[in-house]
């Protein structure tokens, strides 16, 4: 009989026969070994798996087309090859096209809910002078028609973990299209959560998915609907105006120990951000998505003074040709148009896909792009929301 006091391996068996679990991992491990699942040879299988659930890439065809409201429409995109991936509700996909020659991508959420798997709606609405909302919603796009899209992406989405079960979605005109899945999968997977959605449009006409939206309020008691129009005709009953931290204390009459999202325009989303932390709402309880570049960056601190966004700069690609661009234009947005294209997902300064070296010249960075510390020092720019001041010369 071997003794631990000579063998020291016996003692330290001993030992960890006493932790909690340790035997039965042992087994586990050793049974595992034996059918060669080990996971350095799960490895390749591992990223095959993942790489089928979440393809870098969806081929997507528009199998209906619906008329929300007289600026926007919903397409309900199916995949004729695969399922579609999982996604969480609130998150978007790229969305590429072709239009006349111009290869671009736009990113829209995904209006449908998560709970399903069998099509995507993307509900566009109309941006005055939009490149790809005019192409979108002019009448080109037919049913039928298929468009490369990246698979589901973004970190705007409950998270039971740390968000609570106080939720308030604060929306404004195509925010509704995540607040919809967002709020379809909270009641859909019957969530013990309280939903409490503030809508605030332009027009009363123009308000998407308004019926869907007030049928849920009736028929769920943990989902209720403020909804709030700026233009109001003279008819119209309800609430009016914008949603101003007066108006936020009325609807909610306490902001405490909730979780705020936030989605529209960006001046809406900033300004809501304002009014929340103005009545004490700290930062980690407001999430806000993006939503694409600034459409005045002349209008935000340090835009440099005396230079107008339709000052026009040359912009040379070192080894490749150059073109002339207006400085009040994405960087991205006119690469694309002189046919360069770069990798690209949010549109909105925050996952660095996009990212370009500047070798010369001025580039105007919004003050909330996400850059690193060492972007800056060593000219990397996020293209999608980097505006060029100066002539340029750019590697990438
Ligand atoms: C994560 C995310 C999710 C989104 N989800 C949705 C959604 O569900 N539904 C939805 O409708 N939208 C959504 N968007 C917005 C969408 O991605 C597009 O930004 C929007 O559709 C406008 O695209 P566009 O090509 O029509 O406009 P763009 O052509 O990109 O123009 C945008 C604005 O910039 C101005 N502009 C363009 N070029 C110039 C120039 N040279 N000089 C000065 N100004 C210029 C235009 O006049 C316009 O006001 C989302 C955005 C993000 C980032
Ligand atoms: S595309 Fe995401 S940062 Fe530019």
């Amino acid at each position: 009989m071997p003794n631990s006091k000579t063998n020291p391996t016996v003692k330290k068996e001993n030992i960890l026969n006493t932790i909690k679990g340790y035997q039965e991992g042992t087994d586990r491990m050793l049974s595992r070994a034996k059918v060669g699942t080990d996971k350095s040879e799960l490895k390749g299988k591992v990223t095959s798996e993942v790489a089928k659930l979440h393809p870098k890439r969806l081929l997507l065809t528009v199998k209906e087309i619906i008329h929300e409201t007289p600026s926007t429409k919903t397409f309900r995109m199916v995949s004729n090859t695969q399922t579609l991936p999982p996604f969480q509700a609130g998150q978007y996909i790229n969305l590429f096209t072709d239009i006349d020659g111009v290869e671009t991508a736009r990113p829209y959420a995904i209006s449908s809910c998560s709970t399903q798997r069998g099509y995507y709606d993307l509900t566009v609405k109309i941006v005055d002078g939009g490149f790809v909302t005019g192409y979108l919603l002019g009448n080109n796009i037919t049913v039928g028609q298929q468009f490369n899209a990246s698979s589901p992406m973004g970190s705007f989405y409950h998270n039971p973990l740390f968000h609570g079960n106080d939720l308030v979605f604060f929306a404004g005109g195509s925010g509704g299209a995540p607040a919809r899945s967002m709020i379809s999968h909270i009641l859909n997977r019957k969530i013990k959560a309280n939903y409490h959605l503030v809508y605030c449009n332009s027009f009363e006409n123009d308000v998407i998915f308004r019926d869907e939206f007030r049928a849920m309020a009736a028929k769920h008691d943990n989902f209720t609907l403020t909804e709030i129009i700026s233009q109001p005709t003279e008819n119209h009953v309800g609430l009016t105006g914008h949603l101003n931290k007066e108006l936020i204390s009325e609807i909610l009459t306490d902001v405490n120990n909730k979780t705020f999202y936030v989605c529209g325009p960006t001046p809406y989303n900033e300004f809501c951000r304002t009014e929340l932390k103005s009545l004490g709402v700290q930062n980690k309880n407001i999430r806000i998505e993006c939503n694409g570049p600034p459409k005045k960056p002349s209008c935000m601190p340090e835009w440099p003074a005396n230079i107008s966004e339709v000052d026009e700069v040359k912009v040379t690609i070192i080894g490749r040709g150059e073109y002339t661009a207006k400085t009040g234009e994405p960087l991205l947005n006119s690469l694309e148009r002189n046919g360069y294209t770069i990798e690209n997902a949010c549109r909105s300064g925050e996952c660095s896909l996009c990212r370009v070296k500047v070798l010369k010249g001025d580039v105007f960075n919004p003050p909330d792009t996400r850059l690193r510390k060492s972007d800056k020092q060593f000219g990397w720019v996020h293209s999608c929301v980097a505006f060029p001041t100066s002539d340029i010369e750019i590697l990438y």
